[in-house]
């Protein structure tokens, strides 16, 4: 359902002429990814390459979130990627007022659509719409809850190339709270599918003891002696006894029989010959990848 929807509003953004900016597009970019997906990466609006192509964040930015969906093991196709405004700005410049309300319904509609549990917002323009007014220096990695879904700016990845120093380490640091953040959007899912509420602990009483001597105690009925005839039951003691008579303890064989005595010459041949095989089992065992012992912090380096 919401892959057709979706494909609908392509063909609609693909031929509308509701703001200025159609005037100068190659190609309308309406937006691509899984129509089902618990995360919506939203932009700015389209650059030389996506007006180009049509397609969303395939430029030097879109080269830093691919990066960055391969360091938290996200594609792609598991998540979705729009804009703001659809239609490349002249020269890049910001996108009006007046376009991103001309092409809020679009988004509006892909949103409703795709219903994503987490919305990234990248850059000042789509952070507006959630936060009017804000600034990203001071919002960027917050997360609010709205509506069941979960918000976070962050800065736009071409901030983070411009300024490699400062902008770019804030982009990565915050992209690493997104996994925290599917995680505790589909704690909130469960919870409104469910209305789950944690259960309160339940406290249970011990169980009553009578005082023993409250207690009767009714003499057993004796019971009927049962007879057996002594033929059936072989005694067991017997039977172990005569097994242990016949027991003889097998010889230990010369060639397996544990060194008693050694030379003094000979322990430092044997420990040496232990060191040498402790060693070779160490140069066998196959070497960690570098990438499976990095620490967090060192993970934010790696895109
Ligand atoms: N910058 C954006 O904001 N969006 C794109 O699609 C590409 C670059
Ligand atoms: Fe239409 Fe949006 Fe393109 Fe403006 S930017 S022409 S509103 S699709």
């Amino acid at each position: 359902m919401s892959a057709e929807v979706l494909a609908q509003i392509a063909k609609e953004v693909a031929v509308c002429t509701k703001c200025e900016l159609c005037k100068g597009r190659t190609k309308a970019v309406p937006g691509e990814g899984s129509a089902n997906a618990t995360v919506m990466f939203i932009g700015e609006a389209p650059g030389y390459h996506e007006d180009q192509q049509g397609r969303p964040f395939i430029g030097p930015s879109g080269q830093l979130l691919d990066r960055m969906f391969k360091a938290l093991k996200m594609t792609r196709q598991d998540v979705y990627i729009g804009n703001v405004v659809k239609c490349r700005p002249p020269q890049n410049r910001d996108p009006k007022p007046e376009e991103i309300e001309a092409c809020k319904p679009y988004l509006d509609r892909q949103i409703a659509a795709i219903n994503p549990r987490v919305i990234v917002t990248l850059g000042r323009f789509s952070m507006a719409r959630w936060w009017p007014g804000g600034r990203i220096s001071q919002l960027h990695g917050q997360a609010k809850t709205e509506g069941g879904r979960i918000i976070m700016p962050m800065f736009h990845p071409a901030a983070a190339l411009r300024d490699q120093e400062r902008t770019y380490q804030m982009f990565r640091e915050d992209a690493f709270t997104i996994p925290a953040l599917i995680e505790k959007s589909e704690e909130i899912a469960r919870t409104e599918l469910w209305g789950f509420v944690p259960a309160e602990p339940e406290i249970i009483e011990p169980e009553k003891t009578i005082p023993v001597e409250k207690v009767k105690v009714t003499p057993a009925k004796a019971e009927k002696p049962v007879r057996v005839k002594a033929a059936a039951v072989a005694p067991p003691e017997i039977k172990v006894a005569e097994e242990m008579a016949e027991y003889q303890p097998t010889p230990v064989m010369e060639e397996t029989a544990p060194v008693l005595a050694v030379t003094t010459e000979e322990v430092p041949e044997i420990v040496q010959v232990e060191n040498k095989e402790e060693n070779a089992v160490k140069a066998a065992r196959p070497r960690k990848k570098k990438e499976d012992v990095k620490s967090i912090a060192e993970q934010l380096t790696m895109f």
